[in-house]
């Protein structure tokens, strides 16, 4: 694919991204199959949400409706949620439980695995009606995706041979991974969020450490994080994947110094009720926040002991919508359990740390929408080779993201020059 006139990536190292990538209709539609249906592995939920046979949740990648099935025999199928017939959407609800699908058009129903098993009056009556003696229903299910979980954390693609997932993941990621779902988890709720911006704009702001503590006044406030506590990122071998870090507690005096120097130095905020920034501290490695992004669609969230996963679901060029599912372990005690509901307040469509990130990102779709010839500035952490970074004045883990994009979408960066 040439790249549109707009939407060159003028700088080989990605520290350039053109606002055309976030407001060009074709390049949207070539995500979805590029990417969302290309070679990746998209975030479906969670086997928590699915512990008996038969239960089934609806859920997205990227636009396309999907339906993750566990069936009788245990194992789990992931299916496009769109009846083989006319096209009607089979299952609306969120969740629930049942042997067949049947869609509520003409009521042709399918399995747990998605296969087409049922279609009524399909002899016709009386020799008259019906279909086609030769109609087949086994060339007529809906369509498959491949699933594999890890940890409990289900995983599915469009591809008919994707890469293994523990390749596409990579070391860092699976380890993380591995941490987070240390034991057994049960989810403790869900919350939606609208967002008037471009998906990409939002996995930016994700790969973006530096923005955390400047935006995020109540994180800078109250010491939950700040750009002089020890952090940093870590990518995958090829930087699809990132996981920024931070040890609260951890300032260091230039570091102070440095805020005062910033318009949020000054600020002298206090809190009516200090029960919300109780936390107990639950890893060896003294990290109290993280995030992980795993390319596309799904984040990985602990803020002190606020735990999350949120999935991101493209609703068009100018939107999407962020599915946040908050858990904990089965093992937590009573106190845990509220600690964790508490802290959730940090982050979410009101979140005290998460609010602002849903505003800036619309400012941004905005602001750029008439200037898509124009570039963003991506140089916080150096340019040139992408690397692990021990600091959080930092974006480079999001000329990662473009890296992988850009060859997925076919722009050749750096060709324009
Ligand atoms: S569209 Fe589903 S049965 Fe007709
Ligand atoms: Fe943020």
């Amino acid at each position: 694919m040439r790249n549109a006139p707009d939407l060159s990536f003028p700088r080989a190292d990605l520290s350039r991204i053109p606002y055309g990538v976030y407001h060009d209709q074709e390049t949207y539609e070539r995500e979805q199959e590029l990417i969302f249906r290309g070679p990746t592995w998209s975030y479906l939920g969670h086997e928590a949400e699915l512990p008996n046979p038969g239960d089934f949740l609806t859920t997205y990648v990227g636009e396309t409706p999907v339906i993750l099935n566990r069936a009788q025999d245990g194992a789990l199928h992931a299916f496009v949620n769109r009846c083989a017939h006319r096209g009607s959407v089979v299952r609306r609800e969120v969740r629930g439980n049942a042997r067949t699908h049947t869609c509520i058009y003409h009521q042709w129903s399918y399995n747990q695995a998605g296969d087409l098993t049922g279609i009524p009056f399909r002899n016709g009556v009386k020799g008259k009606g019906g279909l086609a003696t030769d109609f087949d229903t086994a060339c007529h299910g809906l369509r498959k995706l491949k699933v594999q979980s890890l940890k409990g954390v289900v995983f599915g693609s469009f591809a008919e041979t994707p890469e293994p997932l523990l390749d596409y993941l990579d070391a860092p990621v699976v380890a993380h991974l591995e941490r987070l779902m240390h034991s057994p988890i049960r989810v403790l709720g869900y919350q939606r969020q609208f967002i008037r911006g471009n998906w990409k704009l939002y996995t930016d702001n994700l790969r973006d450490p530096y923005h955390g503590g400047l935006l995020h006044m109540f994180q800078i406030a109250f010491g939950i994080a700040r750009l002089s506590n020890r952090g940093g990122a870590m990518m995958d071998r090829r930087h699809r994947h990132n996981i920024s870090y931070t040890a609260e507690g951890t300032d260091s005096p230039d570091g102070a110094k440095a805020y005062e120097q910033t318009a949020r130095g000054q600020a002298k905020h206090q809190l009516a009720d200090h029960s919300l920034l109780d936390m107990r501290h639950e890893w060896k490695d003294g990290l109290t926040l993280t995030i992980m992004s795993i390319f596309p669609n799904v984040v990985f969230q602990q803020i002190r002991n606020s735990l999350a996963i949120r999935q991101i679901r493209p609703k068009g060029l100018d939107a999407f919508e962020l599915h946040w599912t908050y858990y904990g372990y089965q093992n937590d005690d009573d106190e845990m359990t509220k600690l964790r509901l508490r802290q959730a307040n940090f982050a979410g469509p009101a979140g005290l740390i998460s609010m602002e990130d849903g505003e800036a990102i619309e400012l941004v779709h905005r602001a750029t929408a008439r200037d898509r010839e124009a570039h963003s500035i991506v140089e916080m952490g150096g340019r040139g080779p992408i690397h692990d970074q021990d600091h959080l004045v930092t974006d480079v883990p999001m000329r990662g993201f473009w890296t992988y994009y850009c060859e997925l979408m076919g722009f050749t960066p750096g060709s324009n020059m």
